[in-house]
């Protein structure tokens, strides 16, 4: 059985967390390069040790890149739980708060992160942080009609930002879900514990990218080591 080899830390981490894919098992695929190592990982598996199991991806790009490798997949409607999800972070603190959703599907990956048994976090040093909002914005999804009430709502409670622009800068970013987005900054002195109590209690918010108490454990690659936590 032939050992794959990784040749950089995300990778690193992502194949640790393929060994913990065993027959059988409803897998949650993430979304973004590092989970991308992942999913070419049970790709791997499945072909060269027949390794069983079934996935759900957390969005398009993942349903796309899973079904090109080959991959069964099961649509997120048709569950109630799944074994595992395995997921990058755009950040992390020191107590596995991460902040997700640079992309356009965090609602799919806050689902399946929190219906998942374990949800294994695959990071390198870069990820790490203080405080939530240190190196990005916090993405708040809001339905398209909603969005000038939640930007009040966010603003009263010391928020600033608007409106995620699409690719081009032509237009607005519009989620896998027909959401827009709003990427906000809050001043440091807001505890990340506390931005997250308050971004939930917000009406209209479809969800945001502060991930707290969901992570089951973190595997932070650096030059070739994990470290686990
Ligand atoms: C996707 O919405 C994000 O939550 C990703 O998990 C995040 O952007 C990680 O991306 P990389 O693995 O490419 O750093």
């Amino acid at each position: 059985m032939s050992e794959q080899l990784a040749t950089n830390d995300k990778q690193l981490v992502a194949i640790h967390a393929a060994t913990l894919v065993k027959n059988g098992m409803i897998v949650g695929l993430g979304t973004g390069s590092t989970a991308n190592y992942f999913i070419e990982e049970l790709a791997r598996k499945k072909q060269q040790e027949g390794l069983k199991f079934i996935a759900v991806a957390s969005s398009v790009v993942s349903t796309i890149k899973a079904q090109q490798l080959g991959l069964d997949l099961i649509a997120i409607e048709h569950l109630s739980q799944l074994d595992i999800y395995v997921d990058g972070a755009d950040e992390v603190t020191a107590d596995n708060t991460l902040l997700k959703g640079r992309g356009f599907d965090l609602v799919k990956e806050k689902l399946l992160a929190k219906a998942s048994n374990s949800f294994y976090v695959l990071a390198d040093n870069t990820k790490l942080v203080d405080r939530i909002g240190e190196k990005y914005p916090i993405p708040v999804e809001v339905a398209p009609f909603s969005w000038q009430l939640v930007l009040r709502s966010l603003q009263q409670i010391g928020g600033e930002g608007g409106l995620r622009p699409n690719a081009n800068g032509d237009g607005l970013a519009i989620t896998s879900h027909g959401s827009l987005v709003l990427d906000m900054t809050f001043d440091s002195s807001i505890d990340g514990d506390e931005l997250h109590s308050a971004l939930n209690a917000i009406p209209g918010v479809v969800e945001h990218g502060i991930f707290h108490q969901l992570a089951t454990s973190v595997f932070i690659g650096h030059d070739g080591v994990i470290e686990t936590r």
